[in-house]
């Protein structure tokens, strides 16, 4: 049977990677985080290794989940806090935008699902990497909104920012993501959404199973 593919799209912090990890653990599906493949991708290129060795690292990446957390494990190292490094997280986000990159990084993503069920969230998940996809979910929620969980998810690791330099950064890259000539980020046409504004993650997690149920995934 095939595989079957629930993808997640939307803008920063509007709690797609909370959604893919409540989902995953729920209905046992596996996960793909495609913004830690670029992040990994801007990890390993700044260490200089080629395109040949960044591939086979990329495709062999896993994402564990461990105390409702995600880990990112690459040839058995951890390399999550790595990747959370903002020097990391600006060159990803520079190198996400070259065609060449995304060359290399979108047969990597499709082999996630070719043998498993999988929720993969990003910007491009529904549009570009599976059009095929058997749902497609669209997650959004207002800028203050998505300002006030980031600032709470930084605080939690020690670190205090101010909010509006906060919502100046992620509408900077909300608008870097949406105009850019490749993959951007746009909702798909057949796309379900849901915005998290004033709902919990766990009603965001049950208006996804309600509509994985409908369209009898599960
Ligand atoms: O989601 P996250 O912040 O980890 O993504 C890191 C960078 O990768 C972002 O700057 C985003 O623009 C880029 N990205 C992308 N396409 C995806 C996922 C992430 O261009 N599918």
């Amino acid at each position: 049977m095939p595989s079957k593919v629930i993808t997640i799209d939307g803008p920063s912090a509007s709690g797609k990677g909370t959604l893919a990890k409540l989902l995953s653990k729920q209905i046992n599906f596996d996960l793909l985080d495609s913004g830690a493949l670029y992040r990994a991708f801007a990890f390993f290129t700044n260490q200089g290794l080629s395109h040949e060795v960044i591939t086979k690292k990329l495709s062999s990446i896993s994402f564990i989940l461990k105390h409702a957390k995600v880990q990112i494990v690459s040839d058995n190292e951890d390399i999550t806090n790595e990747l959370r490094m903002e020097r990391i997280a600006i060159l990803a986000s520079e190198l996400s935008s070259k065609s060449l990159t995304r060359k290399l990084l979108l047969p990597i993503q499709r082999g996630y699902g070719a043998n498993s069920n999988l929720v993969a969230d990003g910007r491009d998940m529904g549009t570009v990497v599976f059009p095929d996809a058997d749902l497609k979910i669209y997650l959004d929620a207002n800028i203050e909104i998505r300002a006030k969980r980031r600032q709470l998810e930084l605080q939690k690791r020690g670190q205090e920012v101010n909010i509006h330099d906060l919502m100046t950064d992620i509408l900077e890259r909300d608008n870097k993501d949406m105009r850019r000539d490749i993959s951007p980020l746009r909702k798909a046409d057949d796309a379900f959404t849901i915005d998290s504004s004033n709902l919990s993650s766990e009603q965001v997690l049950n208006n996804a199973i309600d509509e994985i149920k409908k369209r009898g995934l599960i």
